[in-house]
Parts: structure tokens; C-alpha cells; sequence
């Protein structure tokens, strides 16, 4: 306890350092009509086929392997040279699937975080396909990877790209991936959470946003950039409780925010169930998610 604290101190002044200010418009605004949202669809296809992507089964195994790749494809087509991809693994040997890390960058500037959970619940019977819960969050990442990487930028400050392990077992794979960060003392200005994007009740396109288990100045910043960029309603809603993977960045003082799908009183309710299916979901509203991804990105990572 006493050496979560002193990480979250020192992580506490170094963030502060850090002005959350929209400064890149042309840049942002160049690059949103890049976003495809053929490939999210496309992506999360694929992870929707996998039985179940349980951290404690073979085929979360092998969803892990398949982002990795796909992630690894990604930065190879787009010619990146300055990445490395590493897998963190769960202390508890159950929890078999890694999380698996794209690390952008080598300038020694605090480190900007883009995640979702790859996990489903186990399939006790039949299928969790999991194409809310989290595969809308996964498949958005790597549309904001691949859009920023083919943009030819040179950005100042390594960007992580995040897929976290056995979220759905109580955050544990991103406990593992925070305690790697502290234990290797790396400086982090931003962590965002992409934990569900493509449902929205009624078809409206509103964007929400967490406000518990967050930094409220980082939280703040991602609402002036939906209003900036994205140009949708913005509404603040709450889990009440330390919900998906920011809480464990939040624990230990790093600056995390984690926009919503819905409101958290109407969200999606066939999650943790085989009917979290894709044609519940709106690629519109993904694409919106998306939109912000890039946004936080490049406002934090470029200079
Ligand atoms: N995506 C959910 C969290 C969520 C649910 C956000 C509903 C907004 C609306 C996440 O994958 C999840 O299921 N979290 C667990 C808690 C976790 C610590 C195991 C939950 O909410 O029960
Ligand atoms: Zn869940």
C-alpha cells in the first residue's frame, strides 16, 4: 500500500505538468476522414466469431494472438519502424490470455494510452460473442491505430495501444499492465478507455462520458474535443462503482477518462450474454468513438 501510494504521488505531479488544450486542429481535422469504418466492421466480425474470448479459455488465447497480429500488420503496412509489441501476463495462472501492448514511439515524454478489454465472460452455454462488450472497443482501437500510423506524423510522445486481458474477471488484466508501468517508472499524460462504442439506445447519436474513477481535468478536455471534433451532444454519466479498465489507472494516479456508449441507466442489456451480437450495434456510433480515439491522440501526442 505504501508503494501504491508513492506511484500515485509521483504519477500525480508529473501529470499535472501536462496542458490539456486543443492546439492541432488541421491535423485532427485532416485526419478523421480517414477513418474507415468497413474495417471495424470487417475487425469485429472476427472477434465476434471467436466461441468465447474468456481470459481463462483456449480461444481468449488465441483472440490475443489474432490482435497481435492484426495490430503488428497494421504498423508494418503503414512502414512504422519505431514500435515493439509485448504481451504482460496474469500473475494467476488461470487467467492464460495476455494483454497485449503496442508501444509507438521512443522519445522519453509521458506516454499517451489508448485501451480496450479483448475478454468475454466464459461461454457457459453456447456462444458470448461479446461484439458490445468489448469488441466494439477493441475494433475501434485499431481504426485509430491504422488511421494514425498511415498519417506520415511524427508525433512527440510514445502513444500505447492497449488490449487488456480478463477485464471481465475483475480488472486483472490491467492491473498487471498498470503495475508493469509503475514498476518500470514510465510517465503517462493520458489513459482513455474504449469499453463499449456501438450501441446506442433509440439510434441516437449522443456520445457520453464516465464520470466516476476518472481525472476530472483529463475528463473535461475529452469533452471539449467530442464538442470540437465530433460535434455530437455530450452527457455525463456514471458505473457507481470501478467498472472497466481506467479504474486501474485511476487507483494508482495516472490521468484516465473512458467515454460511453449510453447512458450507464440505459445501456445495452444483452451484454455478458450470447445475444451481444453486432446487429444491435451501430457502426455510426463506432465511428464516432473512433473520431474522439484520434482526437485524444493527436492533441496529447503531438506537440
Ligand atoms: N463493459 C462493462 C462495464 C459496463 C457495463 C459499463 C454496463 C457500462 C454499462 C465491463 O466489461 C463489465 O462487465 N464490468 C463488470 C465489472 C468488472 C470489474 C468485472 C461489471 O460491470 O459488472
Ligand atoms: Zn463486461
Amino acid at each position: 500500500h505504501f508503494l501504491a501510494q508513492q506511484t500515485k504521488s509521483i504519477q500525480t505531479i508529473m501529470s499535472r505538468q501536462h496542458d490539456y488544450a486543443i492546439h492541432q486542429r488541421a491535423l485532427v481535422n485532416a485526419l478523421l476522414p480517414q477513418i474507415n469504418p468497413a474495417h471495424m466492421w470487417a475487425d469485429l466480425g472476427e472477434l465476434s466469431s471467436f466461441q468465447t474470448r474468456s481470459a481463462v479459455s483456449d480461444n481468449g488465447v488465441k483472440a490475443a494472438q489474432w490482435l497481435r497480429e492484426r495490430i503488428t500488420a497494421i504498423a508494418v503496412d503503414a512502414g512504422r519502424r519505431d514500435i515493439s509489441v509485448y504481451e504482460v501476463k496474469n500473475s494467476q495462472w488461470l487467467y492464460k490470455q495476455p494483454s497485449i501492448v503496442m508501444k509507438w514511439g521512443h522519445s522519453d515524454k509521458p506516454g499517451i494510452v489508448l485501451g480496450a478489454h479483448m475478454d468475454t465472460l466464459p461461454a457457459l452455454y453456447g456462444k458470448m460473442p461479446g461484439a458490445d462488450d468489448d469488441g466494439s472497443g477493441s475494433v475501434t482501437l485499431l481504426e485509430v491505430a491504422r488511421v494514425l500510423m498511415n498519417s506520415g506524423v511524427e508525433f512527440d510522445s510514445p502513444i500505447y495501444f492497449i488490449w487488456y486481458s480478463a477485464e471481465e474477471m475483475g480488472l486483472i488484466g490491467s492491473q498487471a499492465v498498470v503495475a508493469d508501468f509503475a514498476a518500470k517508472k514510465i510517465p503517462v499524460a493520458g489513459v482513455i478507455q474504449f469499453d463499449m462504442t456501438g450501441y446506442t439506445p433509440h439510434n441516437k447519436q449522443e456520445m457520453w462520458i464516465l464520470n466516476d474513477y476518472v481525472n476530472p481535468a483529463l475528463t473535461t478536455f475529452m469533452h471539449d474535443l467530442i464538442t470540437e471534433y465530433v460535434k455530437r451532444p455530450v452527457f455525463y454519466t456514471a458505473c457507481g462503482y470501478d467498472c472497466s479498465d481506467h479504474a486501474s489507472w485511476h487507483a494508482l494516479g495516472y490521468p484516465a477518462v473512458a467515454p460511453a456508449e449510453s447512458a450507464f441507466e440505459e445501456d445495452n442489456k444483452d451484454i455478458h450474454t450470447a445475444q451481444d451480437t453486432m446487429d444491435k450495434l451501430s457502426l455510426e456510433h463506432m465511428t464516432d468513438y473512433a473520431k474522439l480515439g484520434v482526437a485524444f491522440a493527436v492533441e496529447l501526442a503531438k506537440e
